[in-house]
């Protein structure tokens, strides 16, 4: 259970202690931030509301703590990761049971979730390894005009404190692929969890804490976004930003400082469909891609570009499947759970109404309790349509039908965002012609989009984001480059 065992120590009464100098601590504020459970829609956790200063202080240390952990071996860095990442596994029952009540991620993925977390903990101590321990050496007479007199030595240093902002959708996984790179490339780390989600992100720093990292090297501040958001990303103390969300990060971008950031704002990933392909894998991948978790995935199917020609099998083989979809509780392992909040639930309601108004084809009947919505299969959807072009992050999918390949491509490029897509086709050259030519961070060819595996380079063009993510990216991004040029009084060449 939450908050039991060895996780009692961060919480006292009924309200979850922040984490900062290596201790659990009560905000001197003396107020907590509710988290409302999106299924009872009851407030199911609080955690505390830290101050500006508390804020102050934790990066304070964190500046501090960096120093001495720059200085200790990588190999023991990497040592302590794959302790926590193995603490972080054995707890995955405690820590998935707040991603049910917290975000009402099905109890299946809520576990798997913790499970891809601790693998990623892991594959990242082995990559930072690999990766860090190398640099490179340079030599000068390569450049014209040059004698062998310079030998450029160059390596990978850490950039001091990282803060991570993870979403409430992922909010282990995503706070972890921020944290282990951050860590293995001798970073401290600030965490800012989403208000939904902050009591996952607690157990699993207390994972953290567990293995026994140094005392504020690794912090965890919980609070209102108006009262310690902009503090923080435009703390001065802050050396670089990761943030997964939506157009915060835009706003963020503007205000971050000259400092490094990584960025992922969301998607509105195409799914062009050729009149050659298997039907029955589309229509599997569409089902997958578009409504597991609800649809509440960065990397979700949401519009679905299907050649006319093939359009009335498909949309009759993804209907049947839609049909078999289990709705209900999270604690159930329904397919689809309630969204994370009413006001997503609202927006997303507001998209289907627009749909309708403008005449697109129900597939099933709009149904909505709370903040559960039905999953709906919108046929016929126009670019007038404003379920075309905007990210409902609910289980709610548009098909456009096209006639030409050109038209989907043109369907995909007109979006702001560029985050992945995919094409199904049996032809490869097809395949890889339209790949290149959709404006896209990634294009899976005969799958859904996808993030994982979790080592492979993420990331968006447009407004999905800046830089890449993926565990060597993400490990390469938190460091920056030092030269060391040992000048020669004349040239030496090396020989054989
Ligand atoms: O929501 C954004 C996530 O990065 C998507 O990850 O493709 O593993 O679901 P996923």
């Amino acid at each position: 259970m939450p908050g039991t065992g060895v996780f009692a120590e961060i919480i006292e009464g009924d309200v979850y202690k922040y984490y900062s100098d290596g201790e659990w601590k009560r905000s001197s504020s003396g107020k907590s931030v509710a988290i409302v459970n999106p299924t009872t829609r009851k407030t199911q956790y609080k955690v505390q509301a830290c101050t500006q200063e508390e804020v102050n202080k934790t990066i304070e240390i964190a500046k501090f703590a960096q120093k001495s952990w720059a200085k200790t071996p990588l190999w023991k860095r990497a040592e302590l990761l794959h302790k926590a990442a193995a603490i972080l596994k054995e707890h995955k029952a405690p820590i998935a049971e707040c991603l049910v009540k917290e975000i009402a991620k099905p109890a299946k993925d809520a576990v798997t979730e913790v499970v891809r977390s601790g693998d990623l903990v892991s594959y990242c101590a082995e990559e930072g390894v690999r990766i860090l321990g190398e640099g490179k050496f340079l030599m000068s007479d390569s450049f014209p005009g040059n004698e062998r007199t310079k030998y450029c030595l160059t390596s990978k240093i850490p950039l001091g404190v990282v803060l991570a902002i993870p979403p409430f959708n992922y909010p282990v996984n995503l706070a972890v692929s921020k944290i282990a790179p951050a860590l293995i490339a001798g970073n401290s780390l600030v965490l800012k969890p989403p208000t939904q989600g902050a009591v996952s992100c607690l157990h699993m720093v207390h994972c953290f804490h567990l293995a026994g990292f140094p005392k504020g090297l690794i912090s965890c501040v919980t609070g209102k976004g108006s009262e310690i958001g902009d503090f923080l990303t435009m703390h001065p103390g802050v050396n670089c930003i990761s943030f997964t969300g939506g157009d915060t990060g835009v706003a963020i971008s503007k205000k971050a400082g000259m400092i490094p950031l990584q960025m992922e704002l969301g998607g509105k990933d195409a799914c062009i469909v050729l009149e050659d392909a298997d039907l029955d894998l589309v229509a599997a991948n569409i089902v997958k891609g578009g409504f597991s978790y609800s649809g509440q995935r960065c990397t979700a199917v949401k519009v679905v570009l299907v050649m006319e020609a093939v359009a009335d099998t498909l949309v009759e083989k993804v209907k049947a499947k839609v049909a078999k979809l289990t709705v209900g509780a999270p604690e159930d392992d329904c397919d689809i759970t309630p969204v994370v909040s009413e006001s997503s639930a609202n927006y997303i309601e507001g998209l289907v109404m627009d749909a309708k108004q403008k005449g697109a084809t129900f597939c099933q009947e709009y149904k909505r309790d709370g903040n559960l919505i039905w999953p709906l299969l919108l046929d016929n959807v126009r670019s007038d349509m404003r379920i075309a072009w905007e990210e409902p992050f609910g289980p709610v999918l548009p098909v456009i039908r096209i006639t030409s390949v050109e038209e989907g491509i043109h369907h995909c490029n007109a979006s702001n965002f560029g985050l992945q897509g995919c094409v199904f086709t049996r032809d490869i050259n097809k395949a890889m012609l339209i790949s290149d030519a959709m404006e896209t961070g990634t294009v899976q060819i005969n799958s859904a989009p996808a993030r994982g595996p979790d080592h492979f380079p993420f990331q968006g063009l447009k407004d999905s984001g800046i830089g890449s993510q993926g565990i060597t990216n993400s490990i390469n991004m938190m460091t920056k480059i030092k030269s060391t040029v040992v000048n020669l009084p004349t040239p030496s060449y090396t020989m054989g």
